[in-house]
């Protein structure tokens, strides 16, 4: 785990579990794949943050902790201009420094389906794919995430059309209160897109990283699982399909 929190010292924002790491300025040196099922457990993932918060002071010219640790009252001197791409369109944004992702999603683009439950890269609510990679948007600063390419939850859906995933949780009830459930599909989607017909065993490794409160566990890795065995076997049968942007 990552160093020990003294209640006296930190707030929740100053924790050591910000996901700093998951910067794209930071993919050459230091990819994360924390949602990888065959390298990383949670564990692994947040000993590995923390090491890595301590070790990179600033990213991108612009430190999470720095950043976030102004007044939230205090207006910033200066907004800073960015490019997203998010769920195929473009959105040129002007941004506070210290905006994380999920902010922006949410607060500027009104793309809530993206939740914020714990706001500390604990329970996986506000995962999205950046880059093709599942990142906690809490714990990513919008700055970071100039020139990306973001999926959220709202871009599963094709043409008014459920996603093979998405139908899948239906059918087999895996939203309960459902608070979760954008995060799941977020990782359960990085999953598939990596590895299309994934057992059990791999689909828990890979969501180990989102909580579900409701502890609906079962019912999720089956409908990841059920997902797979159809969607996989439509890529077994083309080799030569790309499984980025792959719909499932
Ligand atoms: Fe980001 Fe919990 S809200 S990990």
């Amino acid at each position: 785990m990552s160093a020990p929190i003294d209640p006296e010292k930190n707030t929740a924002k100053s924790t050591a579990t910000v996901a700093c790491n998951n910067s794209p300025h930071n993919a050459t040196t230091n990819p994360v794949q924390y949602l990888d099922p065959k390298s990383q457990s949670r564990r692994d993932f947040i000993q590995g943050t923390g090491v890595a918060v301590v070790a990179s002071a600033t990213l991108g010219g612009v430190s999470f902790e720095s950043a976030r640790a102004a007044s939230p009252d205090t207006p910033s001197a200066t907004l800073t201009p960015i490019a997203i791409t998010i769920n195929g369109q473009v959105h040129q944004l002007q941004v506070d420094a210290r905006w994380t992702l999920v902010e922006v999603l949410r607060d500027q683009l009104n793309l809530t389906g993206t939740k914020i439950g714990c706001d500390r890269s604990e329970c996986g609510a506000c995962t999205v794919l950046m880059n093709g990679k599942a990142v906690y948007a809490c714990s990513q600063l919008a700055v970071w995430a100039d020139g990306a390419d973001v999926l959220t939850v709202e871009g599963l859906a094709q043409n008014g059309n459920l996603s093979p995933l998405q139908q899948a949780f239906v059918d087999h009830n895996g939203p309960q209160c459902g608070f979760c459930t954008s995060g799941q599909l977020m990782s359960a989607t990085a999953l598939l897109q990596n590895s299309p017909s994934p057992d059990a065993n791999q689909v828990r490794a890979a969501l180990v990283g989102n909580l579900c409160r409701c502890s609906n566990y079962m019912a999720i890795v089956e409908a990841v699982v059920a997902t797979g065995a159809v969607t996989g076997a439509a890529v077994a049968g083309k080799p030569d399909t790309p499984r980025r942007g792959l719909s499932v």
